[in-house]
Parts: C-alpha cells; structure tokens; sequence
C-alpha cells in the first residue's frame, strides 16, 4: 500500500502482526474507534479543572467555531443528532396530521423523532447510486401534509439538495437535512450546514468528529434561538446566563422544551476535534480512494461512487457484492471478514425490517425496491482516520481474499 499518506501515531492504531502474511491480522481490527488525542484530553481536563462543566463558554465557543467550519448563519449545540432532529420538529412546530417524508434507509433515529412529535413519517425509496433519497420517489409522495422533508447525507454523500428544495417550496415545507454523517461534505459548492433551513450533524462516538454524544443544528439565528429554547426546558436562558456575574435568577418557561444542552465536557472535545478535522478529512478521503482503486476490478465487488457535483464526507464506505459472481451471500461474506480479524457493519437495517415501524406504519419490503435489494447486498468496511497503511492494507487483503474463495 503505497498509495495512501500515513496517519500521525497519537490517533493511528498500531500496524498489525501477521500469522499468515497479507491475509489475516494477529488482532481484530474494529470498525470505527474514536480518533482521541493528548489535545482532547487536555482540553477536557482544562474544563474539569475550570469550575463550569455544563453549558457554558466552551459550548459557545464550539458553536462558533463549529458555525465558522461549514459556514452556518447559526448554530446550536445538543446532545445529540437525535435532539438536533427532535428540537427542530418541535421547533418548527410540526406536530399532529402532518407528514414528514424521510427515507427508510436510514438509523431509526431519523423517524422515531417524526413519531415523537406526532407527525406521520412518509418513507420513500433512494436512489440506485448514491442510496440516497429518491427526487421522483418524495414527488410521489408530495401533498397536502407535508410539512418537511428530510433527507439523510448517506455516508456522507449529500443527497440531491436543488430538486428537493424546489418541491417544499412548492407545498411550503421545511426542508430539515439530517448530516449525521455529512461533517464535512458539500453540494454544488455549498457546504452541507452553510444555508438557511435546519441541519442536524451527529457527534457520536463513531462519527467524523466526537464529542462522545453529541450533535450541532444550523440554520438561521431566528430558527436556531427558537430551538436553544426547546432544547433546554423552554427557558427563556440558560444556566450560564443566569449565574454568571450580572446575569439573573429570573427566567421563564415559554414551550414545552427538552433537556438537549451541550456540556462544556463535550465542547471540550469537540473544540479539540474541530481542529484537527481538515486532517482527518484527509485521511479518509484518501483511505476510501485506495479502497476503490484496489476493489474497482473486481466484478464480484460494487464500489461506492461519488458523483461529480458533490464532495462526499466519506464517513462510511459501502461496499456492495455483486452477489450472481458469488457462492455466499452478505451475511456469510462478513463472516468471512470477521474470521480475517476484519470489523465491519450494515448502514442500515431499513426501517421497514424493524418491527415496531414496520407494524405501526404497515410498511413493506416490496413498497421499496431499490433499499430492499441494496440492503442484501451492503457491507460497510473499516473507515477512519486511525487506519494505518498496514491496516487499509489488511481490509483489502482480506475482502480480495474472501472473494476469491468465493466467487463463481
Ligand atoms: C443517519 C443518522 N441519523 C441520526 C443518527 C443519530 O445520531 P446521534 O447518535 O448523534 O443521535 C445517526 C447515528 O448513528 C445516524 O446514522
């Protein structure tokens, strides 16, 4: 492996022994670990020294910082992507009879927090390439009730923001982008988080930047001082307002809100990361464009694509077998990966496959062709900016070999 420039030690992990030389790793290799530093501990250390751990200056400061990174008008930061979805619903006031049309290839987080409010989740189909949401298929879905759409930036690939912009407009719908895996990706040159309708980015421990939970909504000042409100029980300010020197015990519940704020112990983190994100980035982009070009021969394999007008975040790499060229199918090809000490996962069981959805919203395979048949075939390989050249090296040793042994 030559191809790919090499990870600092503090974040990488250790390059592997060999029992059998270029097949299988002495050690398992895990999916996705956190890349944690000396930096993010010492910025941790610095807010558990400084007598304010909960929402406070850090969690501003990564505010602004996380805004000034993708070019946001505003932004609020919560305690997950998660909470960033639900605060802006809630905030947007999007409740009973109305409908939010999402895609069904996503984590049961995008739609459990449509059902949290009381909106009727509408689940379209994604598209053949990117696996994200289906244009055609939401303008199918359009009515009346729309009140949002809202498309998931698969693995970091944004989905087609123009047309689905242009039908909300239609029928007055907010356009709410979940970028749990789109930190940083960009559309037709505009960065996912730098427009004016709500963005919500995850910072859970897997994703392109951690703060171990946590998540940042954008958007515009109005829409994003609406939802600091209701991300912190409806009160009109917050802790560190009212016990700073000058501020007032006084506030006032004017909504419903959540418990969603930031701790300064994750801003901590998340300052820390922010900056060594552009690196991270890097070495991502780089490990996925080694995967491409070692497994793009293969015709048992179906590499990821990104199309010419975006920027993917590569936060997953999803690869897909070509499952007539082999013997075995996707369940029996992670076992075989597992067996090389190779970690790997599925993005996503759809949601239609879950039983509580499944059952409340009478949906069915056969209603989504494109996730369904993908979903068979879908396997998500080791991706961050912890891999050593050994280990990209090991991943793709590993998938060749077991395609080999299995192919027809
Ligand atoms: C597409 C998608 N949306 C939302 C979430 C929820 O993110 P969080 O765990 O920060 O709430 C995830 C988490 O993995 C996700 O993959």
């Amino acid at each position: 492996m030559t191809d790919v420039a090499s990870t600092s030690t503090s974040d990488g992990a250790e390059g592997a022994s060999y029992c059998s030389p270029g097949v299988t790793r002495s050690s398992f290799l895990a999916f996705s670990p956190p890349s944690i530093g000396e930096e993010e501990i010492l910025e941790v250390v610095d807010t558990l020294r400084s007598g304010w751990i909960t929402t406070g200056p850090k969690s501003h400061r990564f505010e602004s910082e996380f805004a000034a990174r993708v070019g946001a008008p505003a932004a609020l930061g919560v305690n997950s992507c998660t909470a960033a979805l639900h605060t802006a619903l809630a905030s947007l006031g999007i409740g009973s009879g109305d409908e939010v049309i999402t895609t069904p290839l996503t984590f049961a987080a995008t739609v459990s927090v449509i059902h949290h409010v009381g909106a009727t989740p509408v689940l379209v189909d994604v598209e053949p390439d990117t696996l994200n949401i289906s244009p055609a298929a939401i303008s199918a879905a359009l009515g009346p009730r729309t009140r949002a759409i809202l498309p998931v930036h698969y693995g970091g690939h944004p989905a087609d923001l123009d047309p689905i912009g242009e039908m909300a407009e239609s029928v007055g719908a907010t356009v709410l982008e979940d970028a749990a895996h789109a930190l940083v990706a960009s559309y037709r040159g505009r960065v996912i988080g730098s427009g004016p309708n709500p963005v919500a980015f995850s910072f859970y421990a897997t994703k392109n930047l951690t703060t171990g939970e946590g998540g940042m909504l954008t958007g515009t000042p109005e829409m994003v001082d609406r939802a600091r409100i209701w991300s912190l029980h409806g009160m009109s300010r917050d802790a560190w307002r009212r016990y700073a020197r000058g501020g007032s015990w006084r506030y006032e519940v004017v909504a419903p809100g959540f418990k969603y704020n930031m701790t300064d112990i994750q801003a901590a983190m998340g300052l820390a990361q922010l900056r060594k994100l552009d690196g991270f980035q890097c070495r991502r982009r780089a490990v996925a464009a080694a995967y491409t070009s070692a497994f793009r021969e293969l015709d048992a394999l179906e590499v990821p694509s990104e199309r010419g007008d975006v920027e993917s975040a590569w936060h997953l790499y999803v690869l897909r077998l070509n499952l007539p060229a082999l013997r075995i199918g996707r369940d029996h090809f992670i076992e075989e990966l597992t067996t090389r000490n190779i970690g790997t996962s599925v993005h996503f069981i759809p949601i239609y496959r879950h039983p509580f959805y499944r059952d409340c919203y009478r949906l069915e395979p056969a209603s989504f062709p494109v996730t369904e048949s993908n979903y068979r075939r879908m396997v998500s390989l080791p991706l961050h900016p912890g891999l050593s050249d050994q280990d990209v090296a090991d991943v793709i040793e590993a998938v060749r070999d077991a395609v080999l042994e299995h192919r027809r």
